[in-house]
C-alpha cells in the first residue's frame, strides 16, 4: 500500500557546506579545511611537475646514476618539506580545535540533545521546554549544547555552523557555537547509528533574539487540552490507541514507555519523521498508518485507525502549536 510517495521528498533545508560558515566556529573550521586543500594542491602540482620533469629527462637521456642528486632530492621532499608541513598542520588543527571545543561563556544559552534511534530529544532548561527535531537558537549569541545519548553513539552535525561532537550514553559532551545569519540548517547524525541513520536529521532554526524569545514563550505556553470538539474528539483517540503510551503531550499523557518524540508542541514544527517529511496533514497520516513502510526500523508501531478516528487525530495533532 502506497499512498503518500509523493510526499517523500525531503522536507528539511538542504545541507550546508562546511565551506559556507554562518558563525565563528565554522568560519575557522572551513579556515583550517581551505588551507589543506591549498596545501595539498600545491603538493600534488609540485609532484607533478617534478614527474614530468624526471620522465621528460629520462626520455631524453639514458638513465644515468646521480646518486647525490637522488639522495639530496629525497632528503628534501621525503624528509625536510613532510617535517615542515605535518606539524604546521597539526599546530593549525590544535588551534582550531581548541577554538572550537572552548568553554561556552556565561551568557550562552544552554540547550540539551539526547540523541535516540533514530530521532533527536531538545530541551531547553531554563524554561522547561521539552521539543524534538527541531534546535531554535538566537542569532549572535554563544549557544552550548549538552549531548548525551539514550541508546548508541550518534553525532551532531550541522556543517555550517560547527564541527561534529558524538553523543555518547553515559557521557556528557558539550558543543558550543554562536550562529551570525539568521536562517534554517539542515543538522545529521554524523555517526552510524542503525538502519534509519541517514535520515536522523534535526532542523537549527537561528533567529533574532526577540523572535527566539517568543518561539520559546509560546511553547512554554502551550498545553495538549483540547479547545474543540473535533480536537476533544482527536484526543480521546490518542488516548485509546495508545498514542500517549510513548508520546507524551503537556496535561494529556505521560508517555515514557517507550522513548518517542513529546508532541505537545508537534505543529509549530516544520518537519516530522526526524527531518525526513515536511509536516503536513498527508504525511501525518501516512506516518501515522505505516511508519515502517517510510522508515523501516523505527520504533513507532503501525496504527489500524479507521478514517473518521484518524481524521479527528489528525485534526487534533494540527491544533498541538
Ligand atoms: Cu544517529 Cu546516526
Amino acid at each position: 500500500m502506497i499512498l503518500y510517495t509523493e510526499a517523500l521528498p525531503v522536507a528539511a533545508p538542504a545541507p550546508g557546506s562546511v565551506l559556507d560558515p554562518v558563525g565563528p566556529d565554522a568560519a575557522s573550521i572551513a579556515g583550517l579545511t581551505w588551507f589543506m586543500i591549498a596545501l595539498g594542491g600545491l603538493l600534488w602540482l609540485a609532484t607533478v611537475v617534478f614527474l614530468v620533469l624526471a620522465l621528460r629527462h629520462r626520455a631524453r637521456r639514458a638513465p644515468q646514476r646521480n646518486t647525490r642528486g637522488a639522495k639530496a632530492f629525497i632528503a628534501v621532499w621525503g624528509v625536510v618539506i613532510p617535517m615542515l608541513v605535518l606539524p604546521a598542520v597539526f599546530a593549525y588543527s590544535l588551534v582550531v580545535g581548541i577554538g572550537v571545543s572552548r568553554p561556552a561563556p556565561p551568557e550562552a544559552l544552554d540547550i540539551e540533545v539526547v540523541g535516540y534511534q533514530f530521532w533527536w530529544e531538545v530541551r531547553y532548561p531554563d524554561s522547561g521546554v521539552v521539543t524534538a527535531n527541531e534546535v531554535h537558537v538566537p542569532v549572535g549569541r554563544p549557544v552550548q549544547l549538552q549531548l548525551n545519548s539514550a541508546d548508541v553513539i550518534h553525532s551532531l552535525w550541522v556543517p555550517p555552523v560547527s564541527g561534529k561532537v558524538d553523543l555518547v550514553p553515559g557521557r556528557e559532551n558539550t558543543m558550543t557555537f554562536q550562529v551570525d545569519e539568521p536562517g534554517t540548517y539542515l543538522g545529521e547524525c554524523a555517526e552510524f547509528c542503525g538502519i534509519q541513520h541517514a535520515r536522523m536529521q534535526f532542523v537549527l532554526v537561528a533567529q533574532p533574539e526577540e523572535e527566539f524569545e517568543e518561539h520559546l514563550r509560546t511553547l512554554q505556553l502551550s498545553s495538549g487540552t483540547p479547545d474543540t470538539d473535533p480536537e476533544r474528539a482527536g484526543r480521546d483517540v490518542f488516548l485509546s490507541a495508545s498514542c500517549g503510551d510513548c508520546h507524551r503531550i503537556e496535561d494529556v499523557s505521560e508517555g515514557g514507555m517507550a522513548p518517542a518524540p513529546d508532541l505537545t508542541h508537534l505543529a509549530s514544527r516544520d518537519t516530522i519523521a526526524a527531518g525526513m517529511l515536511e509536516n503536513n496533514r498527508g504525511n501525518l497520516a501516512g506516518w501515522i498508518l505505516d511508519p515502517q513502510g517510510l522508515k523501516p526500523g523505527v520504533r513507532m508501531p503501525p496504527n489500524n485507525l479507521g478514517g473518521d478516528d484518524l481524521q479527528a487525530l489528525l485534526v487534533y495533532l494540527e491544533s498541538l502549536e
